[in-house]
Parts: structure tokens; C-alpha cells; sequence
């Protein structure tokens, strides 16, 4: 029912040559399997490079952040229509890195949700608490307050056709990666809060990604688990053989 999605975020890395060196490795290594969606997000300046690499190979294209009005003096930002021009169907919205080092608010990243909804684009959601959220108790009541958050008006076939990467803060760039339970466990409880949300059926239809270190390594584990139906891959998205095999992933 939910096809796993596999999402290279590439965040602040990569000229255009590289990118599109990287860009044709992975196509490269990919086996093509229509069982499963692959999604590069590289920075803005490479996205339309990028794509022309791409091509009708399938493999498709996100943006990792955007501007939530349609356009206007908002020096230095991106719009949805811009990215669409470009190649993108999706766009990463929520990212912690964001979030921490931008002040993106739940509010912000709410109306960025509904930006992305209301021009047929697909949003990715992050979330996920902090090490000291955590230790604290408290990962499950920030989770769901995130993903409540950016809910707000957002109705539930927009909600079924969104996307949500749970992130633990603590996994991102650590090399510590959450345990296959562990992620399963907050995947199962952001499909309670859906369900508190939409009902049944959304809870079970919308498809939540793992994402915090992982790798070659740890890939094929972590998408054992039921509710985990994909990743959202930093680091290990930017070497060509480590991507290629957890897009290939058992
Ligand atoms: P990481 O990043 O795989 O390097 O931990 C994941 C992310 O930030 O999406």
C-alpha cells in the first residue's frame, strides 16, 4: 500500500558540476525498481541541473526548502512556482536544521506545508525532538506537537498525499543512528496522532520516513520495520555507492 520512498537530501553541498557528476552516479547504480521512489533534494542552484540529468529516469526531484508566498520582495528566497520551473515535485518543509538554525516556527512551517499543498507539490515533513527532549520524556509530546502544528488547515486528502520524515535531532550528522524500535515506535505514535487527526485511513495511508544516519549499513534493517516506509538521508546521500545501495536496499 505505501511505496517506500528513498530521499537524498543533499543540504548545503555540491557545485553544479559536482552535483551533476553525483546525479549521474546514482542513476548509474540505481536498479530501477518501480517497486520503490527515489527523490534527489540538492541545493536550489543545482535543481534545474540536476534534472536535466535526470531525465524520464524516474527518479525525482525535491527542493529542500521554499518561500511560502508566490512571489514578491522576499530577497534571497525561492517560491513554489520557481521550483516547479526547475523540475521539483517535492519540497523537504520542517528540516531541524532549519528549524534550529533559521527560527523556522511551527507556524512558518505550517503555512509552508500549505504553500507546498495548494500548488499539487508534495511536502515532506520533518520532525523529531532533541537529545535533551528525550532524555527529558518528552519526544512524543514534540513530535506530536509538530505534526499537529503543521496540520493546521490542511485537509485530509492533502494530509494523505503528504509526507512526514521523522528526524530525530540527535541522529542527524552523529553517526548515532535511532534503533529500528525505536524509530518504529514514533512512527507508530505519529500514525496515532494521524489518526487522531484524519481518521483511520489516513493514519495508515500516509507514508512516514526514518531519517538520522542512516546508511548502507543500517538501511536494510530499518526498512524491515512496518511503519517505517522509507529515509531521509543526509551524509550517506552524497557518496554515489552508499546511495546507490540504500536506493537498492533488500
Ligand atoms: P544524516 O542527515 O543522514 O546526515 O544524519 C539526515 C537529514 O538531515 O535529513
Amino acid at each position: 500500500m505505501r511505496k517506500p520512498l528513498l530521499a537524498g537530501n543533499w543540504k548545503m553541498n555540491m557545485t553544479i558540476p559536482q552535483a551533476q557528476d553525483l546525479a549521474r552516479a546514482i542513476l548509474a547504480g540505481f536498479r530501477g525498481d518501480t517497486g520503490r521512489e527515489v527523490l534527489l533534494c540538492p541545493p536550489a542552484v543545482c535543481l534545474s541541473p540536476v534534472h536535466r540529468i535526470l531525465g524520464q529516469s524516474g527518479i525525482m526531484l525535491g527542493a529542500q526548502t521554499l518561500h511560502h508566498e508566490a512571489s514578491g520582495a522576499y530577497t534571497g528566497e525561492v517560491s513554489l512556482e520557481m521550483l516547479r520551473s526547475a523540475g521539483c515535485t517535492h519540497v523537504i518543509i520542517g528540516h531541524s536544521e532549519r528549524r534550529a538554525i533559521f527560527g523556522e516556527s511551527d507556524s512558518l512551517v505550517a503555512r509552508k506545508m500549505r504553500a507546498v499543498l495548494s500548488g499539487r507539490m508534495v511536502p515532506l515533513l520533518c520532525v523529531g525532538e532533541t537529545l535533551a527532549e528525550r532524555k527529558a520524556g518528552q519526544a512524543e509530546e514534540v513530535v506530536a506537537r509538530q505534526v499537529s502544528a503543521a496540520c493546521a488547515g490542511v485537509g485530509t486528502s492533502d494530509a494523505l498525499v503528504s509526507v512526514i520524515a521523522y528526524e530525530p535531532v540527535w541522529a542527524i550528522g552523529t553517526g548515532e543512528t535511532a534503533t529500528p524500535e525505536q524509530a518504529d515506535d514514533m512512527h507508530a505514535h505519529i500514525r496515532r496522532v494521524l489518526g487522531g487527526l484524519y481518521g483511520e485511513q489516513v493514519a495508515d495511508s500516509v507514508r512516514i520516513l526514518y531519517g538520522g544516519s542512516v546508511n548502507e549499513k543500517n538501511v536494510d534493517e530499518l526498512m524491515k520495520k512496518p511503519n517505517i516506509d522509507g529515509a531521509l538521508v543526509g551524509g550517506a546521500s552524497l557518496k554515489a555507492e552508499s546511495f546507490a545501495r540504500i536506493i537498492n536496499y533488500k
